[in-house]
């Protein structure tokens, strides 16, 4: 990703995006109440765009505009209604194991207005320890789907990939990413063709691991907070490994088990246009001098 070309293609695409959506949902501006932009973590300069944007809208049309932080976002996507499909929103209190590109947290949500961080990667996120693994052993970008596809075709007892011992309910993913890379330079120094011919159960080995990791401290944070509502969500939670785990878990252990759709796993505006209704419900309007942030420690 090259920010400065993220940011101009934001600028090419964003009129002509809005206008689409906007028709696409059979609607007239007139029709908008209020309008939610993102207001970071995230690339800052794409975040100026949509910021800009959604005030400059909000003055033209005469509403209001609300401010959304992008990673509850993420954890509200269960909460998107759609015509014809049924309704799968957990009940509050709920925790939410977000895992994209850039964050591998597990939330606890008391309401949709309240979060709470209970562990975070002390390093690496998991979504990065897919896309740089795939990177390393020639398999392209993104590799989060790569490595989801190979490993379905793949034994993931096959290989082993030592674990980090990090204490709470925090994570880390740059060992397993360093042993990773130890492992095939030291086979490929024996079999220089080990990885052509053996990339399925290396996938699907890699994929457990992470997924092994993620899944121990979740269990850890049910069993602490005594909460049985979880949820995925994030990029990583299109990981068909991890959802098949989560659901197998969540029935051994009597979890209400929740998966957002495909869709609203990535990032998406419909997860950013449900967060910021409640923010609207609850009276919240963006001033207009505010500013996007780039961290989540600045929101
Ligand atoms: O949430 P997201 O779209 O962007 C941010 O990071 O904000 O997440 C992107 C991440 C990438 O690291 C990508 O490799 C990963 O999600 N990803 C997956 C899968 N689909 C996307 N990781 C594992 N399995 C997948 N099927």
């Amino acid at each position: 990703m090259v920010p400065e070309l993220a940011s101009r293609a934001h600028e090419l695409n964003i009129v002509p995006v809005v206008s689409e959506a906007v028709s696409r949902a059979g609607l007239r501006n007139s029709d908008i109440t209020a309008i939610a932009f993102t207001r970071g973590p995230g690339l800052l300069g794409s975040l100026l765009v949509g910021t800009s944007f959604a005030k400059t809208l909000g003055l033209a049309l005469d509403v209001p505009t609300v401010m959304v932080n992008h990673l509850q976002g993420h954890v509200l996507a269960n909460f998107v209604r759609q015509e014809g499909v049924p309704v799968n929103e957990p009940s509050f209190p709920y925790l939410c194991l977000l895992v994209s590109g850039g964050n591998s947290q597990i939330v606890r949500v008391d309401d949709p207005l309240h979060f709470e961080i209970l562990g975070q990667t002390i390093d690496d996120a998991v979504g990065e320890a897919f896309d740089k693994c795939s990177k390393m052993m020639g398999l392209g970008y993104p590799g989060g789907p790569i490595i989801d596809r190979l490993a379905a075709q793949g034994d993931p007892t096959r290989f082993k990939f030592a674990k980090p011992h990090i204490p709470g309910l925090d994570y880390s993913f740059s060992g397993i990413k360093t042993s990773l890379l130890y492992f095939v330079r030291d086979e490929m120094a024996k079999d220089p063709d080990f990885m052509e011919n053996n990339k399925e159960d290396i996938c699907a080995s890699f994929q457990k691991a992470l997924i092994d990791i993620l899944m121990d401290k979740l269990i850890k944070a049910a069993a602490q907070t005594g909460i049985r509502e979880i949820t995925i969500g994030g990029g990583v939670s299109a990981n068909s490994g991890l959802r098949d785990r989560l659901v197998a878990e969540g029935r051994r252990r009597g979890w209400n088990t929740y998966l957002p759709q495909f869709k609203f796993t990535t990032d998406n505006a419909a997860m950013i246009a449900i967060a910021g209704y409640y923010h609207y419900l609850a009276g919240e309007r963006a001033p207009l001098d505010v500013a996007p942030v780039s961290r989540a420690s600045d929101f």
